[in-house]
């Protein structure tokens, strides 16, 4: 029986089991996906595990997709340039680390049909999934990005990884063609961003980051000024059939079945 894990602190809330096991189960994959709660302390232990093939795959998430990288053999070129890894395999004895945030933000998108070429992109927030919402839009070619932070030196380090970033002050809407709330507002029902949307019209893409609850007041505002809204249901399933595809080499299916295992609000 292959072993598969999601570690991150907290992780009771993650749904990673229950998709990989919908999954496992329909492709008569012979594995089991568990969460586990871990320590910084510990990462080196899991590492130690999957080059002993105890464990086959992991998925990473808050707040170890960075350090995890210095227990890591091999780095993708998407991991080495976010400097954030959430899937890691064994493959010719060396411990890979990969990051598929990328691909499932740029699959979400696709999805919506609000495509990223040439647009201007507007990001709030510069937490750890950040770096890979801009590596998956400099990919398609957005003509510009602009983040806008509460914490400034956030925003700034970002201009470490990655060049042509625009940083403006927590408090100002600069003009947009697709927004994306990246900050943690809206996890609570109540929570709102202390923006001003009232002047930026309409016909753009309000995408939120955050998928639980399904419509967060960000959207909700974005929806009413007559804006398309996403939230981040489709990037979390993205990320997941990615690293089931490398760990399994199987491409899933995703399906209103498979959407609806997820539908939690
Ligand atoms: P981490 O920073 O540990 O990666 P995260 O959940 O990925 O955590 O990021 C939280 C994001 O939400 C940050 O950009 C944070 O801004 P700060 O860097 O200033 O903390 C943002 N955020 C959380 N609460 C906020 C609030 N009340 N107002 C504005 N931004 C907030």
């Amino acid at each position: 029986m292959k072993k598969y894990l999601v570690i991150g602190n907290p992780i009771d809330h993650s749904l990673s089991p229950l998709l990989h096991n919908f999954w496992i189960k329909e492709n008569n994959i012979k594995a089991i996906y568990k969460r586990k709660k871990i320590d910084k302390e510990n990462l080196e232990d899991i590492i130690l595990q999957i080059k002993k093939n105890q464990i086959q795959g992991v998925n990473v998430t808050v707040p170890h997709k960075k350090n995890i990288i210095p227990f890591i053999d091999q780095l993708s070129p998407e991991a080495e340039a976010t400097q954030s890894v959430n899937t890691i395999y064994l493959n010719e004895n060396k411990v890979i680390g990969h990051n598929t945030d990328i691909a499932g933000f740029e699959l979400s998108l696709k999805k919506t049909k609000y495509y990223a070429y040439d647009k201007k992109i507007f990001i709030l927030g510069a937490g750890g999934v950040v770096p890979s919402i801009i590596f998956s839009l400099k990919k398609m070619n957005a003509s510009s990005i602009i983040i806008s932070n509460r914490t400034k030196h956030k925003a700034l380090e970002l201009q470490k990884l990655f060049k042509n970033l625009e940083i403006i002050d927590w408090g100002k809407i600069p003009e947009f063609d697709i927004i994306i709330n990246a900050t943690s507002i809206g996890l609570r029902k109540n929570d709102r961003i202390d923006l001003d949307f009232s002047k930026v019209g309409s016909n753009k893409l309000f995408y939120d980051v955050i998928y639980n609850p399904g419509e967060t007041n960000f959207l909700k505002e974005g929806k009413k000024l007559g804006n398309q809204v996403e939230n981040g249901k489709l990037m979390f399933v993205y990320q997941a059939y990615e690293a089931f595809r490398l760990w399994h080499k199987v491409k899933p299916n995703i399906t209103k079945e498979t959407l609806e295992l997820i539908e939690n609000d």
